[in-house]
């Protein structure tokens, strides 16, 4: 006789029930594996199997299902939508740390800055645009936003152009522009980067200048300045998407693609070609690179640092 799954609205559990694990067959299993993996290119391989399942556990508890096939027809119906946004979030990994991989950012101030910046000079652009793609909690683009304002101020005492400086002293020099667009598919974290407001732990590797020029104290914490604020602007943008935003100079995204296959790293990389501008540069996380996943960009390497630049084809 074939299995006859309850319609939703859902089976409301007894008390007993909701405190016993429900159990996930491997058919399920897959349903949801693939499910995950076509909304967001998140992958969860045998070894990370385990945390799939427990989350999945936790998700049906709390949304008092019978049966993770039943759970699977919610995530897939219309009404659906928010619990997937639930579920995504409790699977996502949101570690993060501000100037996390310091060899990297040290080689994004000196050497890609210094480049760009004398490029977009020669052309008279002045706006350098960033995407921390993955940003969660806000520390990977507000640490670019004072490494861009340090190397910019720097810039200009060396090369000072003939416009008014507005007083008081703008963190940024006139005409230039700096606009960080920093996302994620975790609302909290998203939430949390826009409210920009730090422990003293999360401040560990914030040397003292910078929190004195960039940050004010509010109660326990370290709270980011209004006019470095002003340059983040948080957004949702899924990765695993086609419309993400172009025209970048700079495209960070580090320790995300490790949560994805090989095929959606490919179809990741092809897609950030084409976000960055001509010449832009892709920062991935440490253990991650390009390496066979793409041809179309040039490897910078220097004092353990790692940067792609985009190669123009045809040029
Ligand atoms: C480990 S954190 C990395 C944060 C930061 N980039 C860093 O290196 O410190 C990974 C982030 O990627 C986000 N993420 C995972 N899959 C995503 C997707 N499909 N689209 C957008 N963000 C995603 C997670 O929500 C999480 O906040």
């Amino acid at each position: 006789m074939p299995l006859r799954y309850p319609a939703l609205p859902r089976n409301y559990l007894s008390m007993e029930a909701l405190t016993a694990q429900i159990n996930l067959t491997e058919a399920e299993l897959k349903l949801l594996q693939t499910l995950v993996y076509q909304e967001c290119g998140m992958y969860f391989d045998e070894r990370r199997a385990h945390f799939l399942k427990d989350r999945l556990q936790r998700r049906l508890k709390a949304c008092q299902l019978d049966s993770f096939y039943n759970y699977y027809r919610l995530l897939t119906s219309r009404e659906g939508k928010a619990e997937m946004a639930v579920l995504l979030e409790n699977l996502t990994v949101n570690e993060t740390s501000f100037f996390r991989n310091k060899p990297q950012l040290d080689l994004l101030q000196k050497s890609v800055l210094d480049e760009l910046l004398r490029r977009k000079q020669e052309r008279r652009d002045w706006t350098m645009r960033v995407w921390s793609a993955g940003c969660s909690s806000g520390q990977e683009a507000y640490s670019v936003a004072i490494l861009i304002c340090d190397a910019l101020a720097y810039y200009y005492l060396r090369n000072p152009l003939p416009f008014d400086m507005p007083s008081p002293k703008p963190l940024i020099p006139p005409p230039w522009k700096l606009e960080i667009l920093a996302s994620d598919i975790s609302y909290a974290s998203l939430r949390s980067g826009a409210e920009g407001q730090y422990t003293d732990a999360q401040m560990e590797p914030v040397d003292y200048t910078s929190r004195l020029r960039y940050f004010e104290k509010m109660g326990e914490k370290y709270a980011v300045k209004q006019p470095l604020k002003d340059m983040v602007q948080f957004d949702f943008h899924n990765l695993k998407t086609e419309f993400l935003p172009r025209r970048n100079d700079i495209i960070l995204c580090r320790n995300v693609m490790i949560y994805f296959d090989e095929a959606e790293q490919k179809r990741l990389i092809e897609k950030f070609y084409h976000c960055l501008n001509p010449g832009g540069y892709l920062f991935v996380g440490h253990a991650e690179s390009l390496f066979g996943l793409s041809t179309k960009f040039k490897m910078i390497h220097e004092n353990n640092g790692t940067a792609y630049q985009r190669i123009e084809v045809g040029v």
